[in-house]
């Protein structure tokens, strides 16, 4: 196991009716002006916008709102958040909803900071001072709840890229598995893949002895392969979606992946597939992952027998190891396709012509490798899009 730092400092506050405790929260983290950044009208119709507002205007607490984040989230409303944090002297930002309203508020919270373009962060400008944010979820996926990462797609330069630091860690997350169960089947499994995926660039790694880490990562994996075909069979199943979003979230804190290298080579490519072809991350994921596992298979075989063996169930064949690791693979895959998501690039709309595209668009574009399970150049990256064609 190699040394590691895990700091982890979100106020997590988790179960029904937790949502009542959001102007509490604001306020013991020094929030009076506030940011509400929402999606495209879920929590209206649910009814979450009503109690939030509410709670703000009943403990005196003044908001402005950016409401409108897609799905992939664009630079515009990033740019829009900024103005208003420095117009009306914001101290304080909520973001109610998924990945794509956190990880806009947390880009925000950065720029709102800063006097330059808060795209610099994106390219490489260390991040040192941010807006402290908190989280309402509405969607257990992108882990964001609790990661001091955010990804934003760049309109004009039609890039997706992601930075990081632990300042854009979430004061606080609300977390009602309630909220969760309006979700459509194909967002429930989009974002059962995300976090299934955001254990699979942890487990793959070349670090030798991670065992507690290696069975923490299996716990979530069988706990995502027994709940996520309950949820999506019966979407109000609480128990299910509470089992879901609490995996999501540990999925993504990085307790599963200290002291271990990490790969995140799947993520790399799948965030150019979502900037081109505005697919949701965790269905250009499910295209990704499997043909990235058959890439990288014969690399490091023990931790892809490890994966068939431990966590889908099958049968060690001694004498024909690889025939294991297939059916390891061969299962996930499968797995995915029962929850209904894409594994081929047709599935969605990606064409082959694209790949030289999609890999001139990602960081490694002039020179340099992806990923650390196996280090991957442009020309790997392009055999693996074209086994996912
Ligand atoms: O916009 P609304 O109307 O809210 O609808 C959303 C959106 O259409 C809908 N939705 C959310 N909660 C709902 C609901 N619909 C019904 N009922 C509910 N309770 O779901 C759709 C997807 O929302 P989004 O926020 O995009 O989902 P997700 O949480 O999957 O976030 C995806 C984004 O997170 C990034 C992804 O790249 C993607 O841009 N990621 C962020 C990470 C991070 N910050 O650490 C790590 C991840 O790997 C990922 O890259
Ligand atoms: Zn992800």
């Amino acid at each position: 196991m190699n040394n590691f730092t895990f700091y982890s400092p979100t106020h997590f506050s988790f179960g029904r009716g937790t949502e009542k405790k959001v102007p509490e929260l604001i306020t013991r983290f020094g929030g009076s002006r506030v940011l509400l950044v929402y999606g495209g009208g879920s929590i209206k119709k649910s009814g979450l916008y009503a109690t939030i507002t509410e709670g703000l205007k009943s403990n005196g607490i003044y908001y402005s709102e950016l409401g409108g984040v897609k799905p992939n989230p664009r630079s515009g409303l990033v740019y829009e958040g900024v103005k208003i944090c420095k117009r009306d002297r914001i101290d304080f930002i909520l973001a109610v909803g998924g990945g794509s309203s956190i990880d806009t508020a947390k880009a925000i919270a950065m720029g709102a900071k800063y006097d330059g373009d808060f795209w610099d962060f994106f390219c490489g400008t260390p991040i040192t001072d941010a807006l402290p944010i908190g989280t309402v979820l509405t969607i257990a996926a992108a882990g964001s709840e609790g990661s001091g990462n955010t990804v934003i797609t760049h309109e004009t330069k039609k890039k997706k890229w992601g930075t990081g630091s632990d300042l854009l860690r979430p004061k606080f997350s609300v977390l009602n598995p309630e909220f969760t169960c309006t979700l459509p089947a194909y967002q429930t499994a989009s974002g059962a893949t995300d976090i299934i995926m955001h254990i699979c660039e942890r487990y793959f790694s070349n670090t030798a002895d991670v065992e507690v880490t290696d069975r923490l990562c299996e716990a979530l994996f069988l706990t995502m392969i027994k709940e996520t075909p309950i949820a999506i069979k019966n979407p109000n199943n609480y128990e299910a979606r509470a089992n879901i979003m609490w995996a999501g979230m540990l999925a993504h804190n990085n307790v599963c992946g200290v002291g271990r290298e990490q790969d995140w080579a799947s993520h790399q490519i799948e965030h150019e597939l979502s900037a081109l072809y505005d697919v949701a991350h965790g269905a250009g994921l499910a295209v990704v992952a499997p043909a990235w596992m058959k890439y990288v298979m014969t690399k490091n075989t023990n931790k892809f027998l490890q994966f068939a063996v431990r966590v889908w169930g099958c049968q060690m064949d001694f004498e024909h190891p690889e025939k294991t690791i297939v059916e390891g693979i061969e299962r996930f895959e499968k797995f995915l396709q029962s929850i209904g998501m894409p594994t081929t690039l047709s599935a969605i709309g990606a064409n082959v012509r694209d790949i030289p595209k999609i890999v001139d668009n990602m960081k490694i574009a002039n020179g340099g490798t992806t990923g650390c399970f196996v280090k991957l150049n442009r020309d790997d990256v392009t055999a693996i899009l074209k086994l996912a064609n």
